[in-house]
């Protein structure tokens, strides 16, 4: 990657004071949310096979993990590396047992799969595979994404390619194979995840490639809402800000100050852990959100309303 943020931009004028720095959380047992006695039932996802893409690490293993302590027992990992994915599905079942600590469930089934979402022949075999696993599925999130953080002028043209190929069509390939298991069954909820990038121009990096594929998910979701709104297919985008995960890792250790940059155009003070959406992606995937479709739901501490 080429260094970051030239600083010719116009200097940021919003200013918040960091309501805290974030410390990487483990998931262990101590901060590990148990299936809570007494909670909307609709939120439950007791019973319902869902799958998440790019997986094996950062927001998509933290989704996986939302899904395990909300009830999911049949889950399908899918990352680049089937090993990745293999290991990410392997330290899921072993964390069931904090999750479950009465026994693990008989019926948890938790597989990695390999596949590379910009290649629909790739996916189709993955779902081939979940197909055949579990027969059915409820609820499906395109989580791979890549990012690039080249100005418009340097951005190398194979880069730009690789990533439209993956953020862009490999939502779209992914959404398109849940449908096509979902609307036989009845329906299903399906998630694209976007960003905030979608709607407010990221500074002072420069990312227009990225912002770009993110506002093509954004409205993709939107269009596939309408499209299926009948099918009982449910299509919604998730906009997370600022997430401190490895992709967001791999920008910041070229430059010291962007983090607290970040954090002070960030009305929270904040980046974000991955578990702050949790909340939001059991939410879209379970029957909570039964009459949103199409929508955006966007957990970016603010960023987007000042
Ligand atoms: N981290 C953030 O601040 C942030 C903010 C907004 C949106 N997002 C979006 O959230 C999603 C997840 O981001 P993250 O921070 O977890 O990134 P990450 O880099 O930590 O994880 C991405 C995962 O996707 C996998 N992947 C990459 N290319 C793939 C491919 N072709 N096929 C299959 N898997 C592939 C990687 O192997 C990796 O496991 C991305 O779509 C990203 O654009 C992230």
């Amino acid at each position: 990657m080429p260094l970051l943020a030239t600083r010719s931009f116009p200097s940021i004028s919003r200013n918040f004071s960091p309501a805290r720095s974030l410390c990487a959380r483990r998931w262990n047992s101590s901060n590990l949310g148990r299936p809570a006695k007494m909670a909307l039932p609709s939120f439950s996802l007791q019973g319902k096979t869902c799958l998440v893409t790019g997986a094996a690490r950062g927001l998509g293993l933290e989704f996986c993990r939302a899904f395990l302590q909300s009830g999911c027992t049949s889950l399908a990992v899918l990352d680049l590396k089937e090993s990745e994915a293999q290991r990410a599905a392997d330290e899921l079942i072993s964390e069931a047992s904090s999750v479950y600590p009465e026994g693990t469930p008989k019926d948890l089934n938790i597989i990695g799969v390999g596949c590379d979402v910009a290649s629909e022949e790739s996916l189709k075999r993955a779902f081939g595979t979940v197909n055949s696993t579990f027969g059915r599925l409820d609820a499906a999130v395109a989580s791979a994404g890549v990012v690039g953080t080249y100005s418009a002028m340097d951005y190398p043209t194979d880069r730009l390619h690789q990533l439209f190929d993956i953020n862009v069509h490999g939502a779209f390939y992914t959404a398109r194979e849940a449908a096509r298991m979902m609307i036989p069954q009845g329906g299903g909820s399906i998630v694209l995840v976007a960003s905030m990038s979608a709607t407010i121009v990221n500074i002072p990096q420069p990312q227009t490639p990225y912002n770009a594929s993110k506002a093509a998910v954004k409205h993709m979701a939107s269009s596939l809402g309408v499209e299926w709104a009948k099918t009982g297919v449910r299509v919604n985008a998730l906009s997370p800000g600022y997430m401190l995960t490895k992709l967001t890792k791999g920008v910041l250790d070229l430059d010291d100050e962007l983090k607290q940059t970040w954090e002070r155009l960030t009305p929270m003070g904040r980046v974000g852990d991955p578990d702050d959406l949790s909340g939001a992606i059991v939410y879209l995937c379970s029957d909570a959100s039964k009459f949103m479709t199409g929508a955006e739901l966007r957990v970016d501490g603010g960023y987007c309303v000042v």
